[in-house]
């Protein structure tokens, strides 16, 4: 089937997220989330004006009385080019950035409208892993046989292999199952779509990311994982009766049923564009210069499954929607 998406979108989607990167690693440290995510968002948000796409936010930074850009349901950019949905987190891992800690990312999604699942701001239990472990995972499985499928698949022992979770107290349990089962483990303090989109690139040290995090961030994980071939299997897990009531709204008869990963991003033909603000396990983050700047994306489409690592060198001077900000 013919894409609505032009191939050359991908470049200007990474534009998108360079240009939020290039404003949040300014506060690198400082200790000010809010600012630092402000920025972010106000420069993916001038950076969208710019890119010719009739497109709808249906994963943002709230609903439309709770943030002034780059709300659900916001429409962007020029309006002339192809209807799709958009999932964006300028500043995917707030609190990394304030304390200058890896794995901060400004990331989208974009895909035909209606094939990014609208998830609700609440958690989500999610296991990602890469190409190798694609139809072995089962999230209703215990974590020891999760880690015994992938190791099989991958041809390794499980000791060879590294599981993220987020430091939490309620991962107790399936820390606990993680290193009993012998494998590594990584704890992060903030930020699992860094580490989700890792577990499927080579040479990341990273093979599954399990455990309950972000809705939005999980459909933005699952876009990354759909370029890459990798598999992830989540639930969405509302915690009182307004997100229950949210989750029968989106047509989730069954709110325990498990969303595959088609089911988090349909069909075929999704871009995912990330850019490293603070460095991390895939992706380098901004380094400034006198005059400008160094950014390292990474773009796919799943479609044309190409994986594309660009290094870009910024010249404020040159560079109108930057200079402007
Ligand atoms: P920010 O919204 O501050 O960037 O945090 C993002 C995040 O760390 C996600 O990556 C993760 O899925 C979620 O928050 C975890 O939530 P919690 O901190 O409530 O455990």
């Amino acid at each position: 089937m013919k894409s609505i998406m032009d191939r050359q979108l991908s470049l200007e989607l990474a534009r998108v997220t360079e240009l939020a990167a290039l404003e949040a690693a300014r506060w690198m440290g400082k200790g000010d989330k809010i600012s630092a995510d402000d920025e972010a968002v106000k420069a993916m948000r001038a950076m969208f004006d710019t890119v010719d796409i009739d497109g709808t936010v249906v994963i943002g930074e709230g609903e439309m009385d709770e943030a002034p850009m780059l709300y659900i349901g916001e429409k962007v950019g020029s309006g002339k080019g192809a209807k799709v949905d958009i999932a964006v987190d300028p500043l995917e891992g707030t609190n990394l950035v304030a304390k200058g800690q890896p794995n901060s990312i400004a990331v989208l999604a974009v895909a035909p409208e209606g094939c990014l699942l609208h998830a609700p701001d609440m958690y989500m239990d999610k296991i990602c892993v890469g190409p190798e472990g694609k139809g072995k995972i089962d999230i209703n499985n215990s974590v020891t046989e999760n880690l015994r499928a992938l190791a099989k698949a991958k041809n390794c022992e499980i000791s060879d292999l590294t599981v993220v979770l987020l430091d939490r107290p309620r991962h107790k349990k399936q820390i606990a199952e993680v290193r009993a089962a012998g494998a590594r483990c990584k704890l992060i303090t903030d930020g699992d779509v860094a580490p989700a989109v890792a577990a499927a690139l080579t040479n990341t040290g990273v093979d599954m990311l399990i455990g309950i995090g972000g809705a939005p961030e999980g459909v933005l994980a699952a876009a990354a994982l759909k370029c890459l071939g990798g598999d992830m299997q989540a639930r969405l897990m509302p915690e009182d009766a307004e997100q229950l009531a949210r989750c029968k709204k989106m047509g989730l008869e069954d709110v325990k049923q498990v969303l595959m990963l088609d089911d988090l991003v349909k069909g075929n033909d999704v871009i995912f564009s990330a850019t490293g603000i603070t460095d991390g396990d895939s992706l380098k983050g901004v380094r400034y210069f006198g005059g400008g700047a160094e950014t390292h994306t990474l773009v796919m489409r799943s479609k044309t499954g190409t994986i594309r690592f660009i290094s870009a060198t910024h010249f404020s001077d040159k560079k109108p929607v930057w200079k402007d900000l």
